[in-house]
């Protein structure tokens, strides 16, 4: 949460006004969508006092139905029955796909650049089209209707865009696991969806290491009886990945033999699209389901607006499909736009931090969409990587996962951006499935740090925490909530639709409530200062407290865990665990450790591992044996030091109230643990 210091230091944030260029063309750049400020609030004002005229006009004019609506909106919040385009029919793989392939089949729909620098391939939309077909007449044969869910569970190759875009056309609803997920996490997944087909690769590439999709899938696969098929992409072609027929098909094998046109099926507006796991504050990750039509104009829109696409754009978004970011803006937001999307299976540091720029200059991208951990590690690396890149090509780069530090913004803005660029601070969530508070590239001025202004139809609301009362008018800190539902919210927890209410609609009445903190400036400028719940985000991958403890407690050698997020100069976020044993544990702490961090990335995957594990006597709590967490936050931050022991007021101001902590001593064994550690 800000305090006054941060408000002092929001009041002097300098403001950077949008590039002129693109407010006139200078240079035969496309002139911007909304090129005044006064033209966004004209077209904001009209979003939040008339959403069915805008969003109805909007929804009309942008996609392409097969039956009209007969109404805009429907349900509220309150209720928890948020619905959009009601009686509408639309298919997102027709409007993805089929729309762009009729008229300009040689349009290039996907640039992949493969793991291998030397190494990229075009797709057109016609041949996109082609592809989607087939494997949704493979999908078909093997039974998947209408409703089904199917899983994917694929690296970074145009067959896992295929495959969402082919569930799509045939109205399966998929879910995508990222490939870093472990074994355990695809068969929860899996298994909470009940997935008839599952869709992966014989292995993955990334960064020049080999990923063995296939056989941890296997592993997912021994207890998921509802898994009839896996079709299974042949990235490598190793030959010794388990294969098992019949329950095993070739992607290859199937798809030769199937038309390349499969009909798109007539889909309800509100029906599912597809589900995406995201963590919340228990160990159970919930399955976010969004719908057809809303979430669809919530991609193409954004897609228009906030990257300002135009034809001709190649649109380069560094995210894994596996997350929301690849969801909306790799797959569905550009092709529905017609784009040209950038597909980049590698990482930003092979074969060297030169990677991102050379692409650019390369495919001659034009919208460049990263996360604040990718830009400070650049940052780091020095601009020798950066300079000799022709990076003209750009005309607006993006930042989403977390807050953006203003360093990494000025290095972004100045030596990525070199001065010309928008740069665009995009702020959303798994859950609204399209960006809420970001600027307008030829339109808003933007402030380093700051998300700066709503999107068309978001009306943001600052709350107090404790009384849900709305924090009035500017220079307000509060969390953030949203008043009035949007197209592209999602509308229930698959299965749970009362974990949904519980969530986000129930804790503050009629608003849906985001988990973030944020302060509001004197300008109306918001600025996310990151979760108030138990959510943790390292390198924008988001993760609960709760997943990581429900980990560790399945070690035979654990006896209680409790995980924090601390703050990191290049992930953002770290984990840190404190960890007690059970009695008798002979081991030494390193080999436990290790043992330790094994079972994380074993129940999860490798990236949720923490950065320290400390092993401590006890862990401190409240006499009602809640764990005191603000304070493990505190020490593992470094904030106490030895000599605060001894002071009594000092470890007061920097721990807060302890007169609820049951046993106080506990406090120096762990601040010297930490600093021993
Ligand atoms: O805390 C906010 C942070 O990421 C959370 C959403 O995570 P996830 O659902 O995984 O989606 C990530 C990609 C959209 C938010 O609740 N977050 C995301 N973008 C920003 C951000 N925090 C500050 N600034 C952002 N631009």
């Amino acid at each position: 949460m800000a305090d006054s210091s941060d408000a002092q230091s929001l009041e002097q944030a300098p403001v950077y006004q949008p590039p002129s260029r693109l407010q006139t063309g200078e240079g035969g750049v496309p002139v911007a969508h909304i090129k005044s400020l006064e033209e966004y609030w004209t077209m904001y004002e009209q979003s939040i006092r008339d959403p069915d005229t805008f969003f109805g006009k909007m929804a009309q004019d942008e996609l392409s139905w097969s039956k009209p609506f007969n109404q805009v909106r429907y349900g509220d919040f309150k209720r928890g029955n948020v619905s959009w385009f009601l009686d509408g029919q639309i298919n997102v793989s027709y409007n993805c796909v089929d729309r762009h392939a009729l008229t300009n089949p040689d349009r290039v729909a996907i640039i992949w650049e493969a793991d291998e620098p030397n190494q990229h391939t075009h797709i057109t939309y016609g041949q996109l089209l082609e592809e989607v077909s087939r494997i949704a007449n493979v999908l078909k044969k093997y039974g998947v209707r209408k409703g089904d869910s199917v899983a994917i569970y694929m690296p970074m190759v145009p067959e896992a865009v295929y495959s969402m875009l082919a569930c799509a056309r045939l109205g399966a609803v998929h879910s995508v696991v990222f490939a870093g997920f472990s074994a355990d996490a695809l068969r929860d997944r899996i298994l909470d969806a009940g997935c008839k087909i599952l869709i992966t690769a014989d292995q993955g590439k990334r960064g020049g290491k080999t990923i063995q999709l296939k056989k941890i899938a296997d592993e997912a696969l021994g207890a998921c009886p509802s898994v009839q098929r896996v079709i299974v992409f042949q990235r490598t072609g190793d030959p010794n990945v388990p294969f098992y027929p019949p329950r095993d098909v070739w992607w290859h094998n199937e798809t030769a033999n199937q038309r390349p046109y499969y009909p798109p099926e007539p889909m309800d507006s509100e029906d599912p699209l597809f589900m995406l796991y995201t963590s919340g504050s228990t160990g159970k990750p919930k399955g976010v389901v969004h719908t057809t039509a809303g979430y669809l104009l919530g991609a193409h829109i954004t897609c228009k607006y906030v990257f300002d696409l135009h034809e001709g754009d190649v649109h380069g978004c560094m995210a894994d499909v596996g997350w929301i970011t690849g969801h909306t803006y790799i797959v569905y937001g550009p092709l529905s736009n017609g784009a040209t999307t950038v597909l980049f299976e590698s990482v930003p540091t092979y074969p060297n931090a030169s990677r991102y720029w050379e692409m650019v200059d390369k495919h001659k991208i034009t919208q460049f969409y990263t996360a604040p951990t990718a830009i400070r590690a650049l940052r780091r690396l020095g601009d020798d990587f950066v300079s000799s890149y022709d990076l003209s090509t750009l005309r607006v780069i993006a930042s989403v996962g977390e807050p953006i530090n203003p360093e990494a913004w000025n290095w972004y803005y100045t030596v990525v951006g070199r001065e010309r660029c928008a740069l665009v601070d995009t702020y959303w969530q798994t859950e609204t499935g399209s960006h809420i508070i970001s600027p307008i590239p030829g339109a808003v001025p933007t402030k380093p740090g700051s998300a700066t202004l709503p999107f068309f139809g978001i009306d943001p609301a600052v709350l107090d925490s404790q009384t849900g009362q709305e924090l009035q008018g500017n220079n307000v800190t509060g969390v953030l909530a949203i008043r009035s539902s949007f197209p592209s919210v999602t509308r229930t927890v698959y299965d749970s639709h009362i974990r949904y209410m519980d969530t986000y609609l129930k804790p503050y009445p009629g608003y849906y409530f985001t988990g973030d903190g944020v302060t509001r400036d004197q300008d109306g400028y918001y600025w996310i200062r990151g979760r108030v719940d138990d959510v943790i985000n390292v390198s924008g991958h988001r993760m609960s407290t709760a997943e990581i403890e429900s980990a560790l407690i399945l070690h035979p050698a654990c006896a209680e865990a409790a995980a924090i997020g601390v703050p990191d100069d290049v992930t953002g976020q770290a984990v840190v665990c404190f960890v007690t044993l059970k009695p008798d544990i002979t081991q030494d702490e390193n080999t436990i450790r290790t043992a330790f961090v094994s079972t994380i990335r074993h129940h999860i995957g490798p990236f949720a591992s923490p950065k320290r594990i400390i092993i401590c006597g006890d862990l401190p709590k409240t006499r009602s044996g809640k764990i005191m967490r603000r304070v493990l936050r505190k020490i593992a931050g470094g904030d106490v030091t030895l000599a605060d022991l001894d002071d009594e007021q000092a470890l007061k101001n920097k721990l807060g109230d302890l007169s609820t902590l049951a046993d106080s001593n506990i406090i120096g064994s762990l601040v010297k643990k930490v600093i021993a550690h």
